[in-house]
This record gives C-alpha cells, sequence and structure tokens, in this order.
C-alpha cells in the first residue's frame, strides 16, 4: 500500500468541529492513552504499509472491545480500513492489477449507515474520489457489509453497523474526494453524535495567547518572511502578540523569482507596516549549492544556510538591543510537517519522508533558537482564512504559495548550472503573466516553470536549434496535500508556449505537466 496522508487534528475536523490537541507523549500503555483522551471517536489513518509487513503500525490489544464497550464508532482510512479488515478477520491482499492511484468514480449502495443521505440515484452520476493504494480488503470480517464499490470492482467502504465500525479505501479528507467532507461531517455528527462548535477566531485567540505564553514578556524573536502567505500570516500573527519585539528578516537568497526582493518588501513596508530587514545572502547560497544534484540534499543545505542567516541576524540584534532573540518564528504547515517526518504523538522512529520541507527537515540538530510555529497543525486555506481576520490584504492570501527552497527545486539537478536559473526566471514570469492576463489565476492553486536539465533539437529561423526544454505545471488544490492538473484551454497553452520560445531565445520546447499528486508531488523535486 502507498498512502501517505495522515489525519490530523485538524482533518479529524471538518472545519467547524471541535478539535484535539495531538497525543502528548506518555509512559502510559498505548491503550490507556487513547481512553485518558476519553474520546468521542477515533479515526485510524492512512499511512504508508502494508499489514503484512512486520512492525507495521497496528491498534492496541484489546481496542476494539473497548470501541464497543464504550460505544465509540471507528473510522477506518485507507491503511486504517486495511488494518480493520485484516484484525477482524477478513483478508486483505496485494491488489492484483497494482492497485488505484489518484481519481477513481465509486458506486455507493443504498441503506448504508456511513453514506446516509448521500447514495445516488441508481444509474445516478458516480461520485470521484482519491485514491492512493496498492493492498485492498478481499474478504470481509463477519458482520460487515462492503457499501461501495470502485469502478474497478475494489471494495472502497465498510462497515459494520451494530458495532459502528467503518472503513473507507479512499481518502475523505482531500480536495479532491467529491462529497468527502459530506461523509466525514456525517460520521462525527451524525453518526458520532457530535457538536460543531469552534471557529477561527477562538483558533486565533488561542495561538495568540500560546504564543505569548511560550515566549514570555521580555523574550525577543525572529521570524523569516519568505513573501508566501504562511511566513506573512505568522508574521502578522506574532508581531501582534509580541509588538516590536519581533523582528522580521527577509533573505534574498538566490534562488527567487524576478523581481521578487523588491515586490515583497515593497508589501511587506507599505501595506502590512511588519518591521523587516533584507539580507542578500544570493552569493553564499548559491557558492554552497554549487554541485549539489540530489533533492533532499539541495534542500537540507538550503535549510543550514537559512539557520546561519538567522543566526548572524539573531547576533546583529543583540548588539543592538542588548537582548539576543531566542525565538524563531516559522509559518510551518501541517502538510510541510506530514510530508517531513511521522506525525506528531505518533511516538514512530522513522519516517517516510516524502520531502525534507525547508523549514521541517531541513533544520540543524543543533538549532540554537527554540521554534514558534502557530499553524504547525493547520493547513493552508485555514491559515488564509487566519490571515483575513488578522486584516492581511486579500491580493496577499491570493498568492499562490512558493516554496521556502524557492527555485531550488524547479531547477533539477545543480541549480547552478549555465543560465538556469535565469531562464527559469524568465519562462516563469511569461508563464504566471499569461495565466493572471487570461483571468485565470485566482482558479488556480499554484503555477509555475520547471527547468529541465535536457536540451532538444528545435528549428528556429530556418536553422537547427540545440535548445532548453521547460516545464510548465499549474495545478488546483485546497491544501496542497492533493492536487490536480490544471486543464488550459488549447488557445492559452498556444499562446504562451509561442510567447515563451519567442522570448527566450535558448527555449525551444514547451511541456505540460498532466499529473496529479498522487503520483507526483506538486514540485519537481
Ligand atoms: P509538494 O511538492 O510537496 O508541495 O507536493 C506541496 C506544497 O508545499 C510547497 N512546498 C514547500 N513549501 N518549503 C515550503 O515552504 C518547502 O520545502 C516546500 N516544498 C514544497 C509546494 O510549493 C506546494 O505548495
Amino acid at each position: 500500500m502507498l498512502c501517505a496522508l495522515p489525519l490530523s487534528p485538524a482533518h479529524l475536523a471538518p472545519r467547524d468541529a471541535p478539535r484535539h490537541a495531538p497525543t502528548p507523549k506518555t509512559n502510559k500503555s498505548p491503550q490507556a492513552r487513547i481512553t485518558s483522551h476519553d474520546p468521542k471517536v477515533v479515526i485510524l489513518s492512512g499511512g504508508p504499509n502494508s499489514v503484512h509487513v512486520e512492525g507495521a503500525p497496528s491498534v492496541p490489544a484489546g481496542f476494539f472491545e473497548w470501541a464497543a464497550e464504550s460505544k465509540v464508532p471507528v473510522l477506518g482510512i485507507c491503511y486504517g480500513m486495511q488494518l480493520i479488515v485484516h484484525l477482524l478477520g477478513g483478508t486483505v491482499t496485494s491488489a492484483e492489477n497494482g492497485g488505484e492511484y489518484g481519481r477513481m468514480p465509486i458506486d455507493i449502495q443504498q441503506g448504508s449507515a456511513l453514506f446516509e443521505g448521500q447514495e445516488g440515484a441508481p444509474g445516478g452520476l458516480e461520485p470521484q474520489v482519491w485514491m492512493s493504494h496498492g493492498d485492498e480488503a478481499v474478504k470481509l470480517p463477519e458482520g460487515f457489509a462492503c457499501v461501495a464499490r470502485s469502478r474497478q470492482g475494489a471494495v472502497v467502504a465498510v462497515e459494520d453497523k451494530a458495532r459502528r465500525i467503518f472503513g473507507l479505501q479512499y481518502h475523505p479528507e482531500v480536495h479532491h474526494s467529491q462529497g468527502g467532507t459530506d461523509t466525514l461531517r456525517h460520521f462525527l455528527l451524525g453518526v458520532a453524535g457530535l457538536k460543531a462548535d469552534w471557529s477561527m477566531a477562538e483558533v486565533l485567540e488561542e495561538q495568540l495567547a500560546r504564543v505569548r505564553e511560550l515566549v514570555g514578556p521580555d523574550e525577543h524573536a525572529i521570524c523569516a518572511l519568505s513573501g508566501g502567505v504562511d511566513s506573512t500570516v505568522a508574521a502578522t500573527l506574532v508581531h501582534r502578540a509580541l509588538g516590536d519585539r519581533l523582528h522580521c528578516v527577509f533573505v534574498d537568497n538566490g534562488l527567487l523569482r524576478l523581481d521578487e526582493q523588491a515586490r515583497v518588501m515593497a508589501t511587506f513596508t507599505d501595506h502590512l507596516h511588519l518591521p523587516v530587514t533584507c539580507v542578500d545572502h544570493s552569493a553564499q547560497m548559491l557558492a554552497r549549492l554549487k554541485g549539489v544534484s540530489d533533492p533532499e540534499a539541495k534542500r537540507k543545505a538550503i535549510g543550514a544556510e537559512f539557520i546561519s542567516v538567522f543566526q548572524t541576524f539573531a547576533d546583529g540584534l543583540e548588539a543592538s538591543l542588548g537582548h539576543k532573540p531566542r525565538f524563531l518564528v516559522q509559518g510551518t504547515l501541517y502538510p510541510d510537517v506530514i510530508e517531513s517526518c511521522p506525525p506528531p504523538g505518533s511516538d514512530q522512529k522513522h519516517s517516510h519522508t516524502i520531502k525534507s520541507h525547508h523549514n521541517v527537515g531541513g533544520l540543524p540538530k543543533d538549532l540554537k533558537f527554540t521554534l514558534v510555529e502557530p499553524f504547525r497543525e493547520l493547513f493552508k486555506d485555514e491559515v488564509r482564512a487566519l490571515g483575513r481576520l488578522l486584516g492581511v490584504p486579500e491580493r496577499f492570501i491570493a498568492r499562490h504559495p512558493f516554496p521556502g527552497p524557492g527555485l531550488a527545486v524547479r531547477v533539477l539537478g545543480d541549480v547552478t548550472q549555465g543560465d538556469a536559473l535565469d531562464v527559469l526566471r524568465e519562462v516563469d514570469e511569461i508563464f504566471v503573466n499569461t495565466i493572471r492576463e487570461f483571468g485565470l489565476y485566482d482558479e488556480i492553486w499554484q503555477a509555475f516553470a520547471v527547468f529541465l536539465p535536457i536540451k532538444s533539437v528545435g528549428v528556429q529561423g530556418d536553422q537547427r536549434t540545440h535548445s532548453h526544454v521547460v516545464g510548465l505545471r499549474a495545478v488546483t488544490s485546497a491544501d496542497g496535500m492533493t492536487a490536480d492538473w490544471y486543464a488550459f484551454s488549447p488557445e492559452f497553452l498556444r499562446e504562451v508556449s509561442t510567447r515563451i520560445c519567442n522570448k527566450v531565445r535558448s527555449v525551444n520546447r514547451v511541456v505540460y505537466d498532466i499529473t496529479s499528486k498522487p503520483p507526483s508531488t506538486i514540485e519537481w523535486e
């Protein structure tokens, strides 16, 4: 099985349902740790294992008996469903056709408790859901019924109505699973009878209080602004909590888009009124990246360079303020955490790292700062909602995400090769400007160009060329955890490819990426 989309506290609650803190580490037995929370439901999340692999995650002994006695409904998602089937006497095997990845229509049967109110009319439209699995359930445990199948015939939803144990092979929590949030909402509010009574305004107050408590009344913090939504909203929130004890730094790392430094600095000072110092670290960063091709090595090197800039910045502040900031504010999101390390509170020692997001997996072990990460359990749409509450201008909130390692993850291989960064900047600018011109910017989650380390043969001005190939990527998404490629019109694609090849002389071929996440990721590295 190949899925790595574990549920977070944020996902556990649809946008207006109650939230719970992650499980703290204690000496209690695993089952006692579950019961100590007095949970009203348990969701067994997805993960990258197969139930047949030794050491694969499992529930504690006696878990199902406890759930039945306590009348706590259980929902297994993806790996979680396979675990339920496997442990309760059914059979899970490796799918004969290799599994299902990406979108898949499903047929929901009538009379299911989990899908109450969601069944389609017989012969009606089938919802499309997001799959990511290689194993599947082929025989169900006693008491269970199959309540939905994929178009390929796989069991995709099971339930034991009497024991209130449910399983979904697909990911209902992701944006592209049609009706997925309704199914989760029905499970939490309808089946389990929970109440939806929290709001983003409460999350904001909670985070302001947490930041004040963590930093205390006298200490100072620094915040690295990347120009993206997350760090900007994080800085605005912490600025509200700490006032002038927050010191922001914008690092030009040599991996920014065209004119980004000037654009971003103007926004910070003119519209957000945040105190920001700009540090030019581009020469050092590019020197450090020379000859580094491995994607993870690049990410780690960038993370380390960032930290060294922050140390120097903090040292400089100590000299002028007489007070060395001990705290580092980061706009880390929950997806960054999921993809970089094991789920919080899981006690897992080994992570199935997908990417070391520079502000999580790229941090050095001897970090001299205490991290302040108000969004570590939030998703981007939630951070955008907080940003609106904090009065961050809409224009800024609607900006497409830009990764901390910048263009380094968009130049495949060594970023210092030839004119790669310059070519990429030009192509990216043309692509994004054309998207704006066609009025498509707000429909798209993220759009960017990728520099490919290959050359292709072309013909320009009756002459043979041997020039660069660039890739274009544009995706729709709600949280970056899953994504679908954006279906541009042929007119748009023709226009943008013509503009790129005419204006960027060293490019003779443009390709468009038509892969969803999964199986790809949004960035190419
Ligand atoms: P992937 O490529 O993992 O990207 O599907 C998901 C979202 O995260 C962004 N991304 C990053 N953001 N530091 C960041 O701040 C990183 O190291 C990083 N890597 C990916 C990516 O642009 C997309 O929005």
